[in-house]
């Protein structure tokens, strides 16, 4: 796209080279002014206020923030299960805040795996069939959907619980379904808000391991969390306060074990 929009330089090979390299690094998420306002009788309350992110493919970002900041509705407008009252969010370099509920789930099943803190799995189904259930959407057949989420389970270790429904798995297990749920689909970006909440710290740092393999697959991960330890694993972290970006930094003590 980018090449195309310039006139390549009649010059050297050399500059031609470093408008490819241009495009390769154009961010995948790109937030603009964003604002998100939810009206509650006459009362109106700011979740998000001018909001401006940008953020590349393959970063690992930690949203951080105190409670009620709008870490939770920032990520439902980068996962596109909202929209916001202002602004623009570019993802893939697609128009998203002006696309129906339609193209927003097109949009999302294709590029977007989210995990959320409460799991969201089904408790009447087991973990293969909930892995399965994105692929449903996707439109693949029986035999391929079974394949994909026989593999994603493999993924997350859990081959020998693929049978066991939310309520026969332990904590972890659960949260490692969720997981291969956000995988299933080869989503380019994964969201997970709050995704060790609920664990204790051995499991939390199991979790954040699937995490930093994913990231070298070269998926872009972003992260919300109240621990600093979890945040560490990040390689960038930004802080929300009421509805505004307080900081957004290069972590300087990434957590490399
Ligand atoms: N659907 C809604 N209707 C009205 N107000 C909302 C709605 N969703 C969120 N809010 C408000 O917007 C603000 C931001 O909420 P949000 O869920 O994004 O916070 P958060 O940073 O994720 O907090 P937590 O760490 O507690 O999960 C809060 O004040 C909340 O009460
Ligand atoms: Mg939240």
């Amino acid at each position: 796209m980018l090449v195309e929009q310039i006139t390549i330089p009649n010059k050297k090979f050399k500059d031609f080279r470093f408008l490819i390299k241009l495009t390769a690094t154009m961010a995948i998420i790109k937030i603009n002014n964003i604002a998100r306002h939810f009206y509650l009788g006459n009362e109106v309350i700011k979740a998000l206020k001018k909001i401006d992110i940008s953020i590349e493919k393959n970063e690992f970002v930690a949203l951080m923030g105190q409670s009620g900041s709008g870490k939770s509705t920032l990520m439902n407008i980068i996962g596109c299960l909202d929209t916001p009252t202002s602004g623009s969010y570019h993802l893939a370099n697609q128009n998203v805040s002006s696309l129906n509920d339609n193209s927003l789930a097109e949009i999302r099943n294709k590029e977007i795996g989210f995990i959320f803190q409460s799991f969201n799995l089904l408790p009447k189904s087991t973990a293969l069939e909930n892995v399965m259930l994105p692929l449903v959407y996707a439109g693949y057949n029986n035999k391929i959907r079974y394949q994909k989420a026989i593999d994603a389970l493999e993924k997350v270790n859990l081959s020998d619980r693929v049978n066991h429904k939310p309520n026969e798995l332990s904590g972890g297990q659960r949260q490692r379904v969720a997981v291969a749920r956000a995988l299933v689909n080869n989503p380019s970006i994964i969201l997970a808000d709050e995704p060790t909440g609920n664990l204790d710290s051995r499991t939390s740092k199991e979790i954040m391991g699937l995490f930093k393999d994913i990231h070298k697959k070269g998926n872009t991960i972003i992260i919300v969390t109240h621990e600093e330890n979890i945040a560490r694993y990040a390689k960038r972290i930004i802080r929300l306060k009421d509805g505004e970006i307080e900081s957004d930094e290069i972590n300087k003590s990434l957590k490399n074990s």
